[in-house]
């Protein structure tokens, strides 16, 4: 079996992780070029990862090499244009969160593909540890009821330095604020596992960094299975937390965490009268892998040499990106929004401001 040949687009710290992590699935994968427009974090780079193909530009890198898969790691305002010219060239491509600024560009990206690839994936992480897998088959199987109540908040702290990075904090360069850029994580988690929304109802505000961008947005959530979620994703808090809870009607299943969990993050409490089934079924189903990039980068890499399309695919990207716009959208007309309201027609599919989400310019009418 040979290696799959992988570029990476972007040398900077996610670079770095995914780095790490591909060297964990041993002979799967080797990282054959690499390219940044930063010339010494590029030679850094590749001198660590012992990478042979350096390129100053994506063309100069796609014009020599044929990777089987181009990791992008760059700021997320070129991620729409390093990702076409990949999809454009044959190759399939692994995108960082968030995958693109707006819903206008991830739908060309995903128009990009071919049936049988390229293939457009976006890195969600948290999707992959055991623990996420195993309560999604549950929640699939009906072992735990219908979902009733959900919470999912995103409590991180980034201080005003945090922000000095160029493309931080704004709308053109990184798309949104904990919205888009953090709490992503967890809201593709709650959608993962809970399935279709239908409506969303939220505020967001610019309470202490200087940003352009939103610094806190606090949302409800309704799912067509009939779930209600509490959402909050925020960048001002010191005692950093990334908690989701669902209350099912024969259990409440918590996951505690910051960055990346594990299966002693995860607690489970069942409803009086239902402790065997669901104990004996939350102990019989899979175990022991953390969430984190290696465990999607082996999902990815095993769907690849199937030839079918990598995890997490465009659609389910789509859903996930529908929501941050329909928060962005629903703070700012102040009334509930649903994904239809977030089609070509709507501000918000162009840009997650809106062309002012935060200032509040847009009424209703105009979503
Ligand atoms: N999945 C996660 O948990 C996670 C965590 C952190 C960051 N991220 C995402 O990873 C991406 C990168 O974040 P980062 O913190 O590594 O940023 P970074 O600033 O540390 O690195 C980005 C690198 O991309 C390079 N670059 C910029 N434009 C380029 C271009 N057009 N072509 C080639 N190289 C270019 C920069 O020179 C820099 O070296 C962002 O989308 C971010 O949201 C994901």
């Amino acid at each position: 079996m040979r290696p799959i040949r992988i570029a990476i687009a972007g040398t900077g710290s996610i670079a770095r992780l995914h780095a790490t992590a591909l060297a964990q699935l041993g002979d799967g994968a080797t990282i054959v070029a690499a390219t940044d427009v930063d010339a010494a974090r590029l030679a850094a780079f590749c001198d660590s990862h012992g990478i042979a193909g350096r390129y100053d530009t994506l063309d100069g890198l796609l014009a020599d090499c044929r990777p089987d898969l181009v990791h992008v790691c760059t700021p997320p305002g070129s991620h729409a244009g390093l990702a076409l010219a990949c999809l454009r060239a044959g190759l399939s491509v692994l995108v960082e969160k968030p995958p693109a600024l707006s819903l206008a560009e991830l739908h060309a990206m995903a128009a990009a593909q071919g049936k049988a690839g390229p293939f457009l994936a976006t890195v969600f992480q948290h999707r992959f540890g055991s623990g996420a897998r195993r309560l999604r088959r549950l929640i699939c199987d009906g072992v735990l009821g219908r979902p009733l109540v959900a919470v999912c908040h995103t409590l991180w702290y980034r201080d005003q330095a945090y922000f000095d990075e160029p493309w931080r904090g704004r709308w053109d360069t990184e798309g949104g604020g904990p919205t888009m850029g953090h709490g992503i994580h967890q809201m593709d988690l709650l959608l993962y596992l809970l399935g279709d929304w239908t409506q969303v109802q939220s505020i967001s505000r610019r309470q202490a960094r200087r940003t352009d961008t939103e610094d806190l947005s606090m949302a409800h959530v309704t799912f067509a299975s009939g779930a209600v979620a509490s959402v909050v994703n925020s960048v001002l808090s010191p005692r950093e937390e990334s908690y989701l809870r669902f209350d099912f009607e024969r259990a409440t299943v918590e996951l505690t965490h910051v960055y990346g969990y594990g299966e002693e993050n995860w607690a489970i409490t069942p409803a009086p009268g239902f402790e065997a089934e669901v104990l004996s079924a939350w102990e019989a189903g899979e175990h022991g892998v953390n969430s984190g990039h290696a465990a999607q980068f082996a999902a990815v890499l095993a769907a690849l040499r199937e030839g079918s399309a990598p995890p997490v695919t465009s659609a389910d990207a789509v859903r996930t990106m529908q929501l941050v716009a329909g928060i962005y959208a629903s703070a700012s007309a102040n009334r509930p929004v649903s994904p239809a309201d977030l089609g070509p027609q709507s501000p918000f599919y162009q840009g997650m401001d809106g062309a002012g989400a935060v200032a509040g310019r847009l009424s209703g009418a105009a979503l």
